[in-house]
């Protein structure tokens, strides 16, 4: 079966803002795919109700019904398959993939990451990055590989760090570029411009990087 670039399979674990994103990009247009399927771990995730209100499928496929976690994945790639799925989308998917979904979608599996990578990697990406004390954050859609937030950076955006900032208010200011982001990043890829060159991504055909989402204003919004 031919892979069409993009078909598009979402992994999501919980509330699926960043999914929601996507489905309005591909509704109003901006976005030129088809969200074949969610699969999500987590049977409450409210992402389900977001698939079913759009009538897209979806599966939960709970880890522990399998043998071994490569075993988990494997099961992911082949529902993937199945759907002539051709880029993945982690989505707040909160596991670490495995090898066997990995190497059934080379470069083809993206995450979005609540920080400025290589910077604060890993869970609470927004609190770590406030507690630490940086004065601008923001967040990064990458390609996944083995290894936690490390594969090749595709767009991130940034936003500042405000006094009196807390997880929350950071998490919204960062959140609302996530939603710009992810869809762009999707569309590049189905537009067949994104070329990687080892771990560098560049966009073809284009003025880069759009000043637009590297540097939006900053400003108290
Ligand atoms: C987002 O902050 C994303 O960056 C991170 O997990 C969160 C998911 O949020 N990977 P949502 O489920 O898309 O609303």
């Amino acid at each position: 079966m031919s892979i069409s670039v993009s078909r598009l399979g979402v992994l999501a674990s919980g509330r699926g803002s960043n999914f929601q994103s996507i489905i309005d990009a591909v509704k109003n247009g901006k976005l030129n795919a088809e969200i074949a399927v969610l699969i999500t771990d987590n049977p409450s995730a409210f992402a389900i109700e977001r698939a079913k209100k759009y009538g897209i499928g979806y599966i939960i496929m709970m880890p522990d019904e399998y043998a071994s976690k490569d075993d988990f994945f494997r099961n992911i790639a082949s529902e993937l398959k199945k759907r002539d799925v051709g880029l993945v989308i982690l989505a707040g998917f909160m596991r670490i993939v495995k090898k066997p979904l990995i190497d059934a979608f080379p470069n083809r599996i993206m995450n979005i990451h609540p920080a400025l990578l290589p910077a604060f990697p890993g869970l609470h990406g927004q609190k770590q990055a406030l507690d630490y004390g940086v004065k601008i954050s923001g967040c990064t859609v990458h390609f996944v590989d083995e290894a936690m937030d490390t594969g090749p950076i595709i767009i991130q955006a940034a936003v500042p760090v405000l006094n009196g900032d807390t997880e929350e208010t950071l998490s919204e200011r960062i959140l609302k570029l996530e939603h710009k982001i992810y869809p762009e990043a999707i569309r590049l890829f189905s537009e067949g411009r994104l070329e990687i060159d080892g771990r560098i991504v560049r966009i073809k055909d284009s003025v880069s990087p759009d000043n637009s989402l590297v540097n939006p204003p900053l400003k108290n919004e």
